[in-house]
């Protein structure tokens, strides 16, 4: 069976086992671990875990019960320590005494679910994953370079986390498959033996978190995605572009809407919201780290499933979230990170019980330098910001009108999407690949027939409204030049057909013209392809030393002198003396 194949290649990374007979096999944890686990179920009065530094010896034996108490399995440094701390001295006496009563046992029970939930989930991949998607729905290791989705239900998740909390999981053969850590050792760890506000907050949102699904399980499904521009372009889907292909580029430059103030996760229209990623899922999450991406992950804990089976992501690669729930406010940033108190999440669910939170994950080239003006680098991370923001499944659906089209698929390396009238959009090369293929543009088509594919695309894909929310990915810690970054992210936006971008600028000085410099290119009815050739033509000036100034003053130089103020000025006349 296929999902058996599913769990092969996962079983490895997972602490159940599977027990095979001759007709029939199952998941099921060992015997010790069974034990451990129902006694942690009946509660503090007959488990005694009643403190951190309990709580702690009861994963350790649980660890040892799995087999992971060897020293390739250890646990980080000061873990103990960590679980102490934050249980015993930092978490009120209240809270403990419900934490210990009421929610750790519950997460035991839950953990007791564990192989019936997985048993379930697999049945179900084989039943309606084919529906969703052609590779099926099963949880498995979404290996780099081949796309593929899995389909998780929030009380899996919710298992699955719980195994993160209590360090089930095995570690030996994580590094080794670009696989990022995965249990929750590290993160308490942190907090020893300097003590951080942030690191506390972290570990507070997920606390939230369980004490949240504890009290009341959350029904819906969560889906991870690695998205792929395949390499080899003679895929069918859309492949890896080359810089011809973003200078020939006719699409029209999308909306560009900014603002200076609010968040990303706070945005009231539907839109994918950018996650400004490592290209190890998660980043510093389960670590000291506390900025764009690890908040993310603190506030919506659900994303950090993907990083058990997803390795790290390569040039040509994104990772897309859809339905992850929000249950925490926060407030600051970095150090000043707080948690805040609940977040009661009201986006609406899509037809397949998915909350429309989509995020996607994109990671920047990291501290580039003077490189990120150089060709390689532009194309690289506009080619990464594409692949992050075209819509897979639009993609997949292009495939089969060309199919029912009958044309050769190679004429349909440009096939996007869906404009914002719901009509198919195609965009052809100018000069196609194939000998006998039409040389000429194509910017329209209507399937022939209404394929299976555009009935489930329909209903599960972000569509001709859904937008990009955004703002300074790949600068701050990662040194991206914010000006470049945004031409960046508007270019690939407008590609992948998205109506519009929302950009928050998060304060940005570099940004304070960017909504005079985008609305003046988007007033001049600019292609992707021409707004392309300026950003090549600028940056060729940038490192001949021919321009020092940001993309925008160089475009708009009347820009430039507007936005001066008096310190400038005097720092002008300064310099010219
Ligand atoms: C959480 O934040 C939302 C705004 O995002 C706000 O409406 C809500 O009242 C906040 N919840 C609490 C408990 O403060
Ligand atoms: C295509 O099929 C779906 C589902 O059967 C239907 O809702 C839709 O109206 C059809 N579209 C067209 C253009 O016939």
């Amino acid at each position: 069976m296929e999902t058996r194949e599913d769990l092969k290649s996962i079983l490895h990374l997972l602490p159940l086992a599977l027990q095979s007979s001759s007709s029939h096999s199952s998941l099921l944890w060992p015997p010790q671990v069974l034990e451990t686990l129902k006694i942690l179920s009946n509660g503090p009065d007959q488990s005694k875990v009643d403190s951190g530094s309990v709580l702690f010896l009861a994963i350790s034996d649980l660890r040892h019960s799995l087999g992971l108490s060897s020293a390739k399995d250890s646990l980080a440094f000061s873990a103990e320590e960590g679980f102490a701390l934050f249980f015993d001295e930092l978490m009120s006496r209240v809270d403990a005494v419900e934490w210990f009563g009421e929610v750790v046992p519950a997460l035991a029970r839950l953990l007791l679910k564990l192989p019936s939930l997985m048993e379930e989930h697999y049945r179900e991949a084989e039943s309606v994953g084919l529906g969703v998607s052609r590779g099926g729905t099963g949880l498995r290791v979404l290996r780099s370079q081949e796309a593929g989705i899995v389909f998780l239900r929030q009380e899996l998740i919710g298992a699955l986390l719980a195994c993160s909390l209590f360090c089930l999981f095995p570690t030996s053969n994580r590094g080794g498959n670009f696989l990022p850590a995965i249990n929750f050792d590290c993160l308490f760890a942190a907090l020893c033996p300097s003590y951080c506000q942030k690191q506390e907050n972290k570990i507070i949102c997920l606390i939230h978190y369980f004490k949240r699904i504890t009290t009341h399980m959350p029904m819906g499904f969560v889906s991870f995605e690695r998205k792929v521009l395949p390499l080899d372009n003679s895929s069918p889907c859309v492949s890896y572009p080359q810089i011809d292909w973003w200078s020939k580029s006719i699409a029209p430059l999308c909306n560009f809407e900014v603002s200076h103030s609010g968040l990303i996760e706070d945005q009231k229209v539907e839109a994918v919201e950018v996650d400004f990623a490592n290209k190890y899922l998660g980043g510093g999450a389960l670590s000291r780290g506390c900025v764009q991406e690890e908040i993310r992950f603190m506030i919506n804990p659900e994303v950090i499933v993907g990083m058990l089976f997803l390795p790290r992501m390569a040039d040509n690669e994104a990772i897309e979230i859809v339905g992850a729930e929000r249950f925490s406010n926060y407030t600051g940033y970095a150090s000043t990170f707080r948690f805040s108190g609940n977040h009661q999440d009201e986006r609406p669910v899509d037809c397949v019980g998915r909350r429309k939170t989509w995020i996607t994950a994109i990671d920047a080239l990291c501290h580039p330098g003077k490189r990120q003006f150089g060709v390689e680098c532009i194309l690289r991370e506009t080619n990464k910001a594409f692949c992050g923001f075209l819509d897979h499944s639009i993609d997949e659906l292009s495939q089969i009108i060309a199919q029912d089209a009958q044309i050769d698929k190679y004429h349909f390396d440009q096939v996007i999407g869906v404009n914002n009238e719901g009509r198919n959009y195609l965009l052809l090369p100018e000069s196609s690949s194939a000998a006998d293929g039409p040389n000429e543009r194509v910017t329209e088509a209507e399937p022939k027939r209404n394929s299976t594919l555009e009935w489930s695309f329909q209903g599960l894909g972000p569509k001709g409204n859904v937008g990009i929310a955004t703002g300074n990915w790949g600068c701050g810690a990662f040194g991206g030049d914010p000006q470049l970054k945004a031409v960046i992210q508007w270019l690939a936006a407008s590609q992948a057909l998205r109506p519009f971008i929302l950009y928050y600028s998060f304060g940005e000085e570099a940004l304070q013209g960017l909504e005079q410099a985008t609305r003046w290119i988007s007033s001049h009815e600019w292609t992707v392809g021409e707004l392309w050739d300026m950003l090549m033509h600028y940056s060729s000036q940038v490192l001949e030393g021919d321009t020092h100034g940001g993309f925008f003053n160089w475009l708009l130089p009347s820009l430039a002198m507007q936005s001066l103020d008096v310190n400038d000025v005097q720092k002008m006349d300064v310099d010219e003396l």
